[in-house]
């Protein structure tokens, strides 16, 4: 019988501000290496081909959808799951807040690729128009809300962003 052993690579990874070094199948995705080898279980498993951004995370501060992204092309990547989001001693960024405060979501499926692209954004642009967010938002489907309470949530999240820097430069 033909040997059925398969490739290895060894990757470290910064993940959520911890480093682990792990050696993976050379055709892993990032998706099943956080989920199954790490327990990161926020980052959601949907169409696995790209298309829905329910497995979206970020990536050296860039978001990507890990569904096709291959664990062993990633070298020292550092990696934020929407578990990174979270401040360090658990509550809840200003970003998760306002999707919670303005129902942002409702089955929650798509909420990990909704609030990373949200964070993405808000890095770059802290008063977006509804354009800029339907186009930062684009690779992410909903089946559930009709997206106008996302939009309100993304604007609730750049004014708490926005008030949670004022104050601590003042
Ligand atoms: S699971 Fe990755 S884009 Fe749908
Ligand atoms: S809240 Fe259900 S898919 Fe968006």
């Amino acid at each position: 019988m033909e040997d059925m052993l398969e490739d290895t690579v060894l990757v470290n990874l910064r993940i959520n501000g911890k480093l682990h070094e792990l050696e993976i199948p050379a055709h892993k995705s990032l998706l099943d290496l956080l989920r199954d080898d790490l327990n990161l279980t926020g980052t959601h498993m949907g169409c696995m081909t790209g298309h829905c951004g329910a497995c979206t995370v970020s990536i050296d501060g860039r978001v990507a959808k890990s569904c096709i992204t291959l664990a062993a092309t990633l070298g020292r990547a550092k990696i934020t799951t929407i578990e990174g989001l979270t401040e360090d001693d658990g509550t809840l960024s200003p970003i998760q807040q306002a999707f919670w405060d303005e129902a942002g979501f409702q089955c929650a499926f798509c909420a990990p690729g909704m609030l990373m692209c949200t964070a993405e954004l808000l890095e770059d642009n802290s008063d977006p128009s509804d354009e800029e967010i339907e186009t930062a938002l684009a690779g992410n489907l909903c089946r559930c809300t009709g997206y106008q309470s996302i939009r309100r949530a993304v604007k609730a999240a750049a004014d708490k962003k926005n008030k949670s820097t004022r104050e601590a430069t003042e």
